[in-house]
């Protein structure tokens, strides 16, 4: 029997990946606690769904792990390496080659086709355009868009849009995905079907997931689930 060399999910996807962690995250605005001391740990290719009220600081929580907002105390580790303390240049590469970010509604550039949209910031990060729209292609295959590599965002569904936007979040095989409400313009049968398709297209690929999301139904496909309340961790609740 041969030896298989090669993972079929792609060459990174048994690599080791980086754990996020945050430890005493603290955020401010003004007097207002946005983050008032929160630990998370997140593993190597783990789904999370932070769930909770409208601001009781989801959305700040991802940004900080993100490295997106600086916090006024704490520190975010990547890896067991901080990188809340990084340079805005250091700070903005890492997003570009570590994380991949699904917003609400995709950000697609509505100029580009599918391909180039997904392939975007491989093209940022220097690939060559055929290795790109290669590698763009082949995500948006996965997530289901075969034949549909050449629209514009305006020819495509809300549904498929938000699997572009997907593909572009993965492509570049990133360790960690930041999805805040990504299936919140979705009507609720789209939006199941887009997160099921974010989160297998994330475990193909190795990267972990977190997902903000006042949809506690949505929350239920993902194996493990942080409520936050007022900035804090929520330890006493279930779901
Ligand atoms: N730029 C800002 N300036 C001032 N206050 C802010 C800012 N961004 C967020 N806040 C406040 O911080 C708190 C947490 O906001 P955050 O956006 O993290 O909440 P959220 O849980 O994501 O809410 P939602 O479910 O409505 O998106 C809220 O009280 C909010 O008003
Ligand atoms: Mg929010």
């Amino acid at each position: 029997m041969p030896t298989q060399t090669t993972d079929p999910r792609g060459p990174l996807a048994t690599a080791t990946r980086p754990a996020l962690s945050g430890r005493g995250l603290v955020k401010r605005y003004g007097t207002q606690h946005a983050l008032a001391g929160v630990d998370i740990d997140i593993q190597p290719g783990e789904a999370v769904a932070i769930v909770g009220p409208s601001g009781s600081g989801k959305t700040s929580l991802l940004h900080v792990l993100a490295g997106i907002l600086p916090v006024d105390s704490g520190a975010v580790l990547l890896g067991g390496t901080r990188i809340d303390q990084l340079g805005e240049t250091k700070r903005s590469e890492l997003r570009r080659t570590e994380f991949g970010f699904v917003f609400q509604s995709g950000f697609l550039v509505a100029e580009l086709t599918a391909e180039e949209n997904a392939a975007l910031p491989l093209l940022l990060g220097g690939r060559s355009r055929s290795d790109a729209l290669s590698a763009a292609r082949e995500w948006l295959g996965r997530l289901g868009l075969s034949g549909k590599e050449k629209r514009r965002p305006g020819e495509l569904s809300g549904g498929e849009a938000q699997r572009v936007a997907i593909a572009r979040a993965l492509a570049h095989r990133p360790s960690v995905i930041f999805a805040d409400e990504p299936t919140g313009a979705l009507d609720s049968r789209t939006g199941r079907a887009t997160m099921a398709a974010l989160l297998a297209a994330a475990g193909e690929s190795g990267a972990a997931v977190v997902l903000v999301t006042h949809d506690r139904d949505l929350a239920a496909s993902v194996p493990r689930t942080v409520t936050i309340r007022d900035g804090r961790i929520d330890a006493g609740a279930t779901a």
